[in-house]
């Protein structure tokens, strides 16, 4: 860990080299299960897109990429609050496409859970989660989840996509914030 950032951070909770050998593991598994499908990655922004891309890279499918941009409502920016406003839409029709969904993190699951509502209606072939990190600990609505890099404790985390005010997203590795930050 740099000096630089090291006073922010308690921990690292998992390494760049751990992400990395995670996603080849999933990369193989998806690329198996999605073998002659027309698939679709649909990358939640912002946090997603570190993920999304090492795991693209790592496929070997031919796969389409889309964003859906999400923000919950609220000021609290530790605690999802349930609603979630779409900031910006899929840019295509996902109309008889397998849909595999690429998010950072799954807390409590009520963002998951509206854009599955919200994705369900619009005819997917098929429509799956997977996620770079899952807080099982925090979860007030029960998703499926198909695909989980990492079950992680409930701490507030960030690097490789997640941020604590729009900070640290640039980070290879996943970090413990110290209390107080
Ligand atoms: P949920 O709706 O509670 O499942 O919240 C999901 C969203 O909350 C994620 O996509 C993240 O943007 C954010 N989030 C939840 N936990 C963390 C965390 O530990 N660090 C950074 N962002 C988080
Ligand atoms: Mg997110």
């Amino acid at each position: 860990m740099s000096k630089n950032v090291e006073k922010y951070f308690k921990e690292v909770l998992i390494t760049e080299e751990q992400i990395q050998t995670r996603i080849s593991e999933l990369a193989e598994r998806i690329s198996k299960d999605y073998e002659g499908k027309k698939l679709l990655l649909l990358c939640i922004l912002k946090g997603g897109v570190c993920f999304l891309v090492d795991l693209m890279r790592a496929l070997d499918v031919p796969h389409e990429i889309d964003f859906l941009a999400v923000s919950s409502y609220g000021a609290n920016v530790r605690e999802s609050t349930g609603v979630v406003k779409i900031i910006k839409d899929l840019d295509d029709p996902i109309q008889g496409k397998h849909i595999l969904i690429i998010e950072d993190i799954i807390d409590t699951g009520f963002t998951l859970s509206y854009l599955m509502k919200l994705l369900e209606p619009r005819n997917p072939a098929s429509l799956k989660i997977c996620t770079l990190l899952n807080k099982q600990d925090r979860r007030k609505i029960d998703i499926p989840v198909d695909y989980i890099g990492f079950d992680v404790p409930d701490k507030f985390v960030v690097g490789y996509g997640l941020d604590m005010d729009e900070l640290y997203r640039e980070l290879k590795y996943v970090a413990v914030m110290k209390e107080g930050f």
